[in-house]
């Protein structure tokens, strides 16, 4: 059990959640005057997340993976912290762009392009790609003579829950005859990347990992191809209803790892995205609607598959949801607005007997959430909202940086959290409503 940050508030946490970044007195109050459902961002959460990173894993660059939440506000505050943004497409690329990221921090980590994509990004700077194929290498060719490239191997993962070596990365024996390939077509070959899987629960994974792209090295040094590059990807793994090893136990492993098998005059970068973004973010929704089926109380609230919690489609995520009020529980169903029978929240979940117009908080809605919701049904995706003494630190950051939209001298900082308008705008364009 946790305290909230309240006096009045106790917040019962599944025992294994990381927790909520807002208490729900304070959720309670921004809901007076925002319209649910929204995300409110922690900004100390994104520094703790990052300094752990940075002391655990010292010699490591951390180039955050945007698609894991490329909202705008994260995105400024992310990017001023860690050394560069992975990027997947020319898309993010103009979203990393817009956030005031320069063109030689950025890493296009995607090893299958559209031979337009590559040209898009070269236009704009960037100079670094992944490939594991054949065919990648004569569009590289055309569209970015000369550039950096990192070959992607396969990794297998059973305890990963996203399979990233299923899709992507060549297979060991295939390497060094593929670097051979784009060394010949005029590409500057660097060294290996690889990606364990997304939520990856076995620290014991990095080793495995790392001794092949050792072998890797190894096979290209035979070949005279001296490689000074590896990356190794995501893969940090976030608490949501079932506890996982904390981030200090994998960079243990992955640190060690390191040091045993690759010089200090090997760059190593990594590409976290879910354990910056994902406890970043709690979500704040309301009951709109109830029902009883079948002897069962069904809740209806203003999110759900096709809105934040896509994250249970597409991640294969199931996220714990906090009610504000407490008493007896029983089993019931949560369920999305829209009228998709596929939009249920949650089936498992025991929850004390609520009433249209309460609030739940969901934490650890920060990652591979709103980045995949859609608009379906015309229910627009929830803002995001920084609360305002963690705003304080975000216009710091942003004084000191070249871009961002600075506030104006003198502009009223204290009484109201920064909320994203643009999408409050389109929220309040397309007229939803508020229960
Ligand atoms: C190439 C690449 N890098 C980094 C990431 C981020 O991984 P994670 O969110 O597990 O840290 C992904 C996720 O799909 C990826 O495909």
């Amino acid at each position: 059990m946790k305290r909230a940050n309240s006096a009045t508030s106790l917040i019962l946490l599944p025992k294994a959640s990381d927790g909520p970044n807002v208490s729900f007195d304070r959720a309670a109050a921004l809901a007076e005057t925002l319209p649910t459902p929204f995300l409110v961002l922690s900004t100390s959460r994104v520094h703790a997340t990052i300094r752990t990173l940075r002391r655990c894993l010292p010699r490591v660059e951390l180039f955050y993976a945007m698609k894991s939440n490329p909202d705008s506000e994260l995105l400024r505050l992310v990017s001023g912290l860690v050394d560069g943004i992975d990027v997947a497409s020319y898309g993010e690329v103009v979203l990393a762009d817009a956030a005031g990221v320069s063109p030689e921090r950025l890493f296009h980590s995607n090893p299958i392009k559209k031979e337009s994509d590559i040209a898009d990004c070269v236009r704009h700077g960037v100079r670094w790609f992944t490939f594991d194929n054949v065919d990648e290498i004569p569009k590289l060719q055309a569209q970015a003579p000369g550039a950096d490239v990192l070959l992607r191997v396969a990794i297998q993962n059973a305890s990963c829950v996203v399979d990233l070596g299923a899709k992507f990365g060549a297979q060991e024996r295939e390497a060094v005859p593929l670097m051979i390939a784009a060394q010949s077509a005029g590409l500057n070959v660097r060294g290996v990347a690889f990606h364990v899987g997304s939520q990856s629960t076995d620290p014991g994974i990095y080793l495995t990992a790392l001794l092949a792209a050792r072998g890797v090295f190894d096979q290209a040094a035979v070949v005279g191809l001296e490689l000074d590059t590896l990356d190794i990807g995501g893969g940090f793994p976030v608490t949501y209803r079932t506890e996982v090893p904390g981030l200090d136990e994998f960079c243990k492993v992955l640190s060690q790892g390191l040091t045993d098998l690759f010089p200090e005059s090997v760059r190593v970068i990594a590409e976290p995205g879910r354990c910056i973004s994902g406890g970043a973010m709690t979500l704040v929704v309301r009951v709109i609607g109830r029902s009883t089926r079948n002897g069962v109380p069904w809740y209806f609230i203003d999110d759900g598959v096709y809105g934040a919690f896509s994250g249970k489609l597409f991640d294969h995520c199931d996220y714990p949801l906090m009610p504000m009020k407490k008493g007896p529980t029983t089993e019931c169903v949560v369920a999305g607005p829209t009228c998709d029978s596929i939009d249920i929240v949650a089936r498992d979940q025991r929850l004390p007997e609520l009433e249209i117009g309460d609030l739940l908080l969901v934490p650890g809605m920060g990652a591979y959430t709103k980045a995949s919701a859609t608009s379906f049904n015309g229910f627009v995706p929830p803002v995001t909202v920084v609360e305002p003494d963690e705003r304080a630190s975000l216009k710091r950051r942003r004084v000191g940086s070249r871009v961002g939209r600075m506030e104006p001298a003198g502009s009223r900082m204290a009484a109201e959290p920064l909320v994203d308008t643009g999408g409050i705008a389109a929220r309040k364009a397309v007229g939803r409503p508020s229960a």
